[in-house]
C-alpha cells in the first residue's frame, strides 16, 4: 500500500535540506512499505507531519494503536531512539521498535488533538512541562549523547562573525551579554540527559486514560548537559499568553520562577543557560541572514538581564 506523502512535507524537506530532502520524500513510500510490512503494521489514520519528519498512525497486530515516524537523521535527531529508550515510557511516549539503519521509529500512539497548547492555563502549562523536565533530566545522559559541551563550544566559536552581521550597537552588546553568560557556566555543563525541544506542542496527552501520567514527552533533539539549557522553549513558545498579561517581563519571570522551583535549579546559573538558548536562536537567525535580533528573543534577554 503506497504511503502518500503530504505535499507540505516534500516542500519543507526541499527547503530545509535541499537535494538530499529531495531525495529523502521520494524514498518515503518505500521506507514506509517496507516498515509497515516488516514489523507487521496497517495504517490506522491521517499522517501527520512536521518540518522533515512523517508521523505515520499504525496499528500492530495485535491492535495495539502505535505511530511510525519517518526522519531523515542528522545530528539533532540522532539521539531520539536512544533518549526515548533510556526513560523507558516514563514522562515521554513509548519506544516500541527502532530501525537503526534508516533512524525509524515506531512509537506509542498518544493523541495529537490533546497537547499542551490547548491547557487554558499558560502558567499551568508551564507546571506541566517544568514536571516533566524534572523526571526527564533525572537521568543520566547515556554514553554517546551529544553534549552541551560541544554545543556551547561552536557557539562561542561562531560569535565573532555573528558581531559582524548585526547591524546595531545594542544588538551586538546583548548578543556579547549572552556569550558572556555561556562563558561563566561552559566550565560545568552538566550530565543529565535533556530533552531540548519540550515546548508546548510536543506534550501530548495518552489516548484513553491509562493511568500512567496525565502528560508525556514527544520529540526529543536529546543532548548530555545542565537542566538550565531546557528551559527557553516553555519560556517563550505560547507567546501571545505572555503579552496578554499586559506585563511581559513580570509574565516571564513567573514562568521562569515556576519552572526553576520545580526542577530546583540554581537561578543564577539557569539565567545563564537561558541566555545560552537565546544565544542560539540568535546565531541561527544571523546565519539566515538577519540582520536583527527577534523582539521576542531580545524581551526574554533582557527580562532575565534585568533590564
Ligand atoms: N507518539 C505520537 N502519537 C501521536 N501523534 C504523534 C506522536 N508523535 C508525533 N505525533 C504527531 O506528529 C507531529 C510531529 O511529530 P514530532 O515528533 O513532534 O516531530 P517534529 O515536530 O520534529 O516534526 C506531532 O506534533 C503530533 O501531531
Ligand atoms: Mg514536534
Amino acid at each position: 500500500m503506497a504511503v502518500h506523502v503530504p505535499e507540505a512535507l516534500a516542500a519543507s524537506l526541499v527547503d530545509s535540506l535541499g537535494e538530499s530532502g529531495r531525495v529523502w520524500a521520494a524514498g518515503l513510500p518505500t521506507l514506509a512499505d517496507g516498515l509497515l510490512e516488516r514489523w507487521s503494521l496497517r495504517p490506522d489514520g491521517p499522517t501527520a507531519h512536521g518540518v522533515v519528519g512523517l508521523v505515520l498512525p499504525v496499528r500492530c497486530e495485535d491492535g495495539t494503536p502505535a505511530v511510525l515516524k519517518l526522519q531523515p537523521v542528522d545530528e539533532e535527531t540522532a539521539g531520539e531512539p536512544l533518549a526515548l529508550r533510556t526513560w523507558g515510557g516514563r514522562s515521554a511516549a513509548r519506544l516500541l521498535d527502532h530501525d537503526p539503519t534508516t533512524g525509524s521509529m515506531l512509537l506509542e500512539r498518544l493523541d495529537p488533538a490533546r497537547s499542551l497548547l490547548a491547557e487554558p492555563d499558560h502558567l499551568a502549562a508551564a507546571g506541566e512541562i517544568a514536571s516533566l523536565l524534572a523526571d526527564l533530566t533525572s537521568h543520566q545522559a547515556p554514553v554517546g549523547m551529544r553534549t552541551l559541551a560541544e554545543i556551547a563550544d561552536a557557539m562561542l566559536a561562531e560569535v565573532p562573525e555573528a558581531l559582524g552581521g548585526l547591524a546595531d550597537p545594542g544588538d551586538r552588546r546583548l548578543l556579547a551579554d549572552c556569550a558572556a553568560a555561556v562563558r561563566e557556566v561552559r566550565p560545568d555543563p552538566g550530565d543529565r540527559l535533556l530533552h531540548w525541544d519540550l515546548h508546548y506542542g510536543n506534550v501530548l496527552a495518552p489516548v484513553g486514560p491509562d493511568g500512567r501520567a496525565p502528560w508525556l514527552a514527544i520529540d526529543p533533539k536529546p543532548l548530555a548537559g545542565d537542566p538550565g539549557f531546557e528551559l527557553l522553549p516553555a519560556l517563550h513558545n505560547r507567546w501571545a499568553d505572555l503579552t496578554a498579561t499586559g506585563d511581559l517581563p513580570r509574565a516571564l519571570h513567573r514562568r521562569f520562577d515556576l519552572m526553576t522551583e520545580r526542577l530546583a535549579l540554581d537561578r543564577p546559573r539557569a539565567v545563564r543557560w537561558t541566555l545560552g538558548r537565546v544565544l542560539q536562536n540568535i546565531l541561527w537567525d544571523v546565519e539566515d541572514g538577519e540582520e536583527v535580533i527577534d523582539p521576542a528573543q531580545r524581551a526574554v534577554a533582557e527580562a532575565l538581564l534585568g533590564r
